[in-house]
């Protein structure tokens, strides 16, 4: 089914942004260090929690997972950066544009699934969806 190709590349940008929020975690600097160092821990816990339903979900659909550190690179659609200091802002910017992507791609997934009739992964997209939806509500509330 179509949506199973879409799925790899989540599953792929979910390994690849737990790496990169962690990275956000230690390396993000300024007064509000605390804020944006709990949040990123928020998120990552999450993403690192569907990274295995994900794979899961495959499993269940007869499908085998990507599950290797070059495949989830070479599928990813999200960038990775190299550790630096990064200010407040600059890590909310990242932060923003990979929610976005999130959001963007699983609101695709549940609808490809939808038209394809796959009930169970139209009801755990719609929950990621909610869920990118509020963050992205924080970070924009963050950045004023
Ligand atoms: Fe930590």
């Amino acid at each position: 089914m179509k949506h199973f190709e879409l799925l790899q590349k989540y599953l792929s940008n979910l390994n690849i942004l737990n790496v990169k929020l962690h990275n956000i975690h230690w390396n993000v600097v300024g007064k509000n260090f605390i804020k944006v160092h709990n949040f990123t821990e928020e998120i990552y816990d999450e993403l690192f929690e569907a990274f295995d339903e994900v794979a899961e979900l495959l499993k269940m659909k007869g499908v085998m997972p990507l599950s290797t550190a070059a495949e989830y690179l070479e599928n990813a659609t999200v960038e990775e950066v190299k550790a630096r200091d990064f200010t407040m802002s600059e890590s909310l910017d990242m932060l923003k544009t990979d929610l976005e992507i999130m959001r963007d791609m699983a609101t695709e997934i549940r609808n490809t699934a939808d038209d394809e009739g796959d009930f169970e992964t139209v009801a755990m997209f719609e929950d990621y969806v909610a869920s990118f939806s509020k963050h992205i509500w924080f970070v924009d509330a963050m950045l004023g």
